[in-house]
């Protein structure tokens, strides 16, 4: 509560605002508070002196949910080693006393790429670890069926090699802050009890409330891919009130399945579509629930086995659509159909690259989104959101979400940046450089793309130029593969380029690679490698050291997939 002054200026100063005005004083405030929240220093004392804290992150939460950890202990006096998992000497475990562990799960329930050597260490060896006293604070999101699978998978692992678990592991879904303090909070108890004795603190968990999501309304969605073009990618615009990013973030979407998918498979059950269904305290038919919320497509084998069990048929352990499995395997009735409901996963996020900036486009998001097709048993088939989302007429509306990422963001004004993003790639970059110009950055910026052809391919071409032409874009490097008789990529023009992008290297520039994991961004490392070496007058080691430098000091940032 606050007094009767202070309330009669609030509502003074709330009459005098427009609704933009409401909307940033909220955001404003949630600032001030979350960050009054974080100085907090620890209250109580611990009676520990010294501790390790790992993080394993692929797009920054867990990193920066560790950071605050050790800093908060710092500042009461302990003696913390803060690491990430992929810099973790693996021979030190045995070693440790107090160890805290916060760990994301990416793909589908897998730990992230910098904490792999990690989790297979530990599963792999059956080390002894009866001095660790333990806890691990697990990061995912409720929407994907694996829910913080990994933390999970390293707590027990711990447990099991005799480590003494101090908490229970706590999960945390996207909106992560609060739980996470709390989960310290209740860590710091189990320190200050006796540092001898480590019962395990049973704190009921906070749950938290969900994730921040908008409505976006698609305002443009257009092929940039020209005739004879072997892809088609989609530029596409949304307006959305109020929405917040930063250039290098992510928008996550929840696909709708194909009506046609779910027709045939409601008819081949013969099944009445209207049917009400009771799905996380919601009502739905159950049309509405195979649509919307459940995923019906390349079930995993895990729930190609559940449906085995259902309808006692043997079926290989391999992954099918649900539309083959009602074919091939047909359910009894409706009864046993009702069974295969519960069995399914829900549809799972997909991430795109944000492709705007808000400096320049106030209350848009821009993606650039490419129809993802393969081919099975010599049938094109279709990925489910790329084509959702290519498919939006205008007007049309979805709910999206923000996916913050920490590890893909761009430097102060004035450094330069290098930017290596072929195909939809290209996406962060178009927001970097529409965010640099937008401000007025004076750092250089450098721009690899490429793709199959000039005359089809160029995404954001136009654009391209004319930011050369302002001088926003310093250099374009541009590779098309298919051009001429030998396959030229980014890596090409980047070893073509060594003696310059060395030189942008040793004066402080930061670089960025984006788009395909592999094997486009295993390339552009390696030709980057070779640049150092060569023109740095480097061993292959003393280059491999000068690329992780780059890491360790922020400059050298991917964001692949
Ligand atoms: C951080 C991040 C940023 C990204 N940014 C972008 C971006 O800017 N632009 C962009 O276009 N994409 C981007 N992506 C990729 C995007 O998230 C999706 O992965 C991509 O669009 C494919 O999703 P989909 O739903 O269309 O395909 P899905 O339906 O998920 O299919 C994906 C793959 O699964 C396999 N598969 C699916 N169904 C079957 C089946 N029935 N039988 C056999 N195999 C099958 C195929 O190999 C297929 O290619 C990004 C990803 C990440 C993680
Ligand atoms: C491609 C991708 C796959 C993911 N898969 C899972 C998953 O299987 N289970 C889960 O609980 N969370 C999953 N998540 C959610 C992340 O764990 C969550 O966003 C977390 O906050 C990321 O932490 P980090 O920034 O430290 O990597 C996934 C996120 C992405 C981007």
């Amino acid at each position: 509560m606050i007094g009767e002054t202070k309330f009669s200026k609030l509502r003074e100063l709330i009459a005098d605002s427009s609704e933009k005005d409401l909307i940033w004083m909220n955001g404003y405030l949630a600032g001030l508070v979350s960050a009054k929240t974080h100085e907090e220093p620890v209250q109580k004392s611990t009676s520990i002196q010294k501790l390790t804290i790992v993080f394993g992150t692929d797009t920054g939460n867990s990193k920066k949910i560790a950071t605050s950890f050790a800093q908060r202990l710092k500042k009461n006096g302990v003696q913390v080693k803060l690491q990430g998992l992929d810099q973790y000497r693996l021979s030190d475990l045995i070693k440790e006393e107090y160890f805290l562990g916060v760990i994301a799960t990416h793909g589908d329930g897998e730990p992230p790429a910098a904490a792999k050597k990690f989790y297979e260490y530990i599963h792999a060896n059956s080390l002894s670890l009866t001095n660790l006293k333990y806890a691990v604070l697990a990061l995912g999101d409720t929407a994907y069926p694996l829910f913080c699978k990994a933390g999970e998978d390293v707590d027990l692992r711990l447990k099991t090699l005799g480590a003494t678990q101090l908490l229970p592991v706590e999960k945390c879904d996207t909106d992560f802050e609060e739980t996470a303090n709390a989960w310290l909070e209740n860590v710091l108890k189990t320190f200050s009890s006796t540092s001898t004795d480590t019962r395990t603190i049973q704190t009921p968990s906070k749950k938290t409330s969900g994730k921040k999501t908008y409505e976006g309304k698609i305002l443009t969605n257009v092929n940039l891919n020209g005739r004879g073009s072997a892809k088609q990618t989609h530029h596409i615009e949304l307006s959305a009130d109020g929405v917040n990013y930063e250039p290098g973030d992510s928008l996550g979407v929840v696909p709708h399945n194909s009506v046609d998918a779910v027709d045939s498979i409601l008819s081949t059950v013969g099944i009445n579509r209207n049917k009400k269904f009771n799905y996380r305290n919601e009502e739905y038919s159950l049309h509405d629930l195979l649509r919307k919320k459940l995923n019906i497509t390349y079930l995993p084998e895990r729930v190609v086995n559940k449906y085995a069990t259902i309808v006692q048929q043997e079926i290989p352990s391999i992954r099918m659509d649900l539309l083959n499995l009602v074919k091939i395997y047909p359910v009894k009735d409706e009864a046993q159909f009702e069974e295969v409901v519960d069995i399914l996963d829900q549809i799972t996020p997909r991430l795109y690259s944000i492709a705007s900036s808000l400096a320049a486009h106030e209350n848009e998001v821009h993606l650039t989104v490419v129809k993802n097709c393969f081919t099975v048993n010599n049938e094109v088939l279709q990925g489910l959101c790329s084509h959702y989302l290519a498919n939006l007429p205008a007007d049309a509306s979805f709910d999206f979400y923000i996916h913050k990422n920490s590890e893909f963001k761009l430097p102060a004004a004035e450094k330069d940046i290098i930017m290596i993003g072929p195909g939809t790639g290209i996406a962060p970059f178009r927001a970097f450089i529409e965010e640099r110009n937008a401000t007025g950055a004076s750092g250089r910026n450098w721009l690899f793309y490429g793709d199959q052809h000039f005359e089809s391919d160029f995404l954001y071409q136009t654009e391209i130029q004319n930011y050369l032409q302002l001088g926003s874009l310093t250099h374009v490097d541009v590779a098309f593969s298919r051009d001429q008789p030998e396959k030229i990529y980014v890596q090409h023009k980047i070893l073509k380029q060594g003696h310059e992008l060395f030189s942008w290297l040793e004066s402080g520039a930061h670089v960025y690679v984006c788009g395909a994991k592999s094997p486009m961004s295993d390339d552009v490392e390696q030709a980057l490698i070779q640049v150092i070496e060569k023109f740095g007058n480097k061993n292959s080691e003393q280059a491999l050291t000068y690329l992780n430098q780059l890491k360790e000091e922020g400059r050298y940032q991917k964001d692949v997939y």
